[in-house]
């Protein structure tokens, strides 16, 4: 088969301004400036490799997966399936079958909540959750604790947006059937320590999911040495496409789960009397899958794998550091989240002006930041803040484009007098 080969050799040690010509989209200009893009939080930019491998996908090979004898479908899900090897290679998880493709870290969790904890939980239990997460780990906890009488604790964190360890570990008990806990805060940068909560959960026998969205990009991940129960990740946040992500958890864990959605694939034998299941990871992906995002994320993966990624961490880390220090030279700018192991998202408020104008004006210097309340309203609460400007670094991001953003929070900064 004619497959997409990686566009990308592998090249070591990193270099920032040599990946960044990778990325098609870095050359274009916005409002006639060069652009600056700081929203990798959000979304990440796609380099080339993972372009043409979902459009080489398209017009060398479509078909349906898993179901023709014809070549393209077989060549279609050798893709496909490719993708999800090399993921479970990347996050080191022990076998393939336990890589569920699914929408992103959103449905990952939502598939967690329904088929895993809700046939179970009962009125009076409780899930942990942390004061810092995304929307996307709370809100499906909730829908479930309204459908069971059920209810949610939430962890508390300090001032600078670390959890408060000591306090997360008193409550912990048996009556706790579920923690979750973000890897990397995608509003605040702060790294939590997955692995020794995970062995405190461990204790009392709690399930630990780990929303693993922001990581993903940003740090190796090796799910066996966490120790969590599932993993959670979307692959436009690890340059990949959107609409593709996944959920990993132990295959006895998986097997033990019902079916969350019924339809074609996940069947093994139907009958108006009784269907039974796939095996796994067919079980859990009803209907025809994202095809084109799985082998783009399989793409993704061979473009991330070039690289050691604790060369990315650091220099990403560097960035951030370089961009505390400039960012916090300028007079009224208030940084919210300063976590001691942070990584590359720095949240700010500028004096009085709305972190909407200031987004609005910055975009008008080519560079692209968000502002809001990054899916993570709890914590504006928290901080007592409607909203905060947001920037967030990827592997393409050099000190020079942090240089380029604080003279245009000056020339703002003078616009407002
Ligand atoms: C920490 C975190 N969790 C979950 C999500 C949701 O990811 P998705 O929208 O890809 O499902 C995001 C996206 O911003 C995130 O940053």
């Amino acid at each position: 088969m004619n497959n997409p080969q990686p566009l990308i050799q592998p090249y070591r040690p990193f270099d920032a301004e040599k990946a960044r010509r990778d990325f098609p989209i870095l050359s274009r200009s916005v409002h006639g400036k060069p652009l600056i893009y700081f929203d990798t939080a959000s979304s990440a930019q796609r380099p080339l490799a993972v372009i043409e491998a979902v459009s080489n996908f398209y017009r060398e090979h479509n078909a349906n997966v898993h179901r023709g004898v014809h070549s393209l479908s077989q060549e279609a899900t050798d893709l496909y399936e490719g993708g999800r090897n090399k993921l479970a290679k990347f996050i080191n998880a022990p076998s393939e079958r336990e890589v569920i493709f699914t929408r992103g870290t959103t449905e990952s969790i939502n598939l967690v909540a329904q088929s895993f904890l809700r046939p179970t939980i009962q009125p009076g239990d409780e899930i942990l959750v942390t004061q810092m997460e995304h929307h996307a780990n709370i809100v499906p906890w909730q829908l479930l604790c309204e459908q069971t009488g059920a209810s949610l604790k939430v962890v508390p964190i300090n001032q600078r947006g670390e959890l408060q360890i000591d306090v997360l570990e008193a409550m912990l008990s048996e009556r706790v059937k579920l923690l979750g806990v973000v890897h990397i805060s995608n509003a605040l940068g702060t790294v939590n320590p997955v692995a020794e909560i995970c062995r405190m959960a461990k204790r009392f026998e709690i399930p630990v999911l780990v929303d693993g969205a922001q990581a993903m990009p940003h740090s190796p991940v090796d799910v066996q040495a966490l120790g969590c129960d599932f993993y959670c990740l979307s692959g436009h946040k690890m340059y990949g496409p959107t609409g593709i992500g996944a959920l990993w958890a132990h295959e006895a864990t998986l097997d033990a789960m019902p079916p969350w959605q019924g339809g074609g694939e996940m069947i093994s034998r139907v009958t108006f009397e009784k269907t039974t299941w796939n095996e796994l990871p067919a079980k859990f992906e009803a209907g025809t899958p994202h095809i084109a995002g799985g082998v783009g994320l399989g793409a993704a993966i061979d473009y991330l794998s070039a690289f050691d990624m604790k060369e990315v961490t650091s220099h990403e880390n560097g960035v951030l550091e370089y961009a505390t220090d400039r960012l916090g030279e300028i007079e009224d700018l208030r940084i919210i989240g300063t976590a001691r192991n942070k990584a590359g998202v720095i949240s700010f408020t500028l004096g009085d002006i709305h972190p909407h104008d200031l987004g609005t004006i910055i975009d008008h210097h080519g560079i692209a930041l968000r502002t809001g309340h990054h899916c993570a309203m709890p914590l504006m609460q928290f901080y007592n803040v409607p909203a905060t400007a947001r920037v967030s670094f990827g592997l393409y991001n050099t000190k020079s484009e942090v240089d380029a953003l604080v003279v245009a929070l000056h020339k703002t900064q003078e616009m407002f007098g």
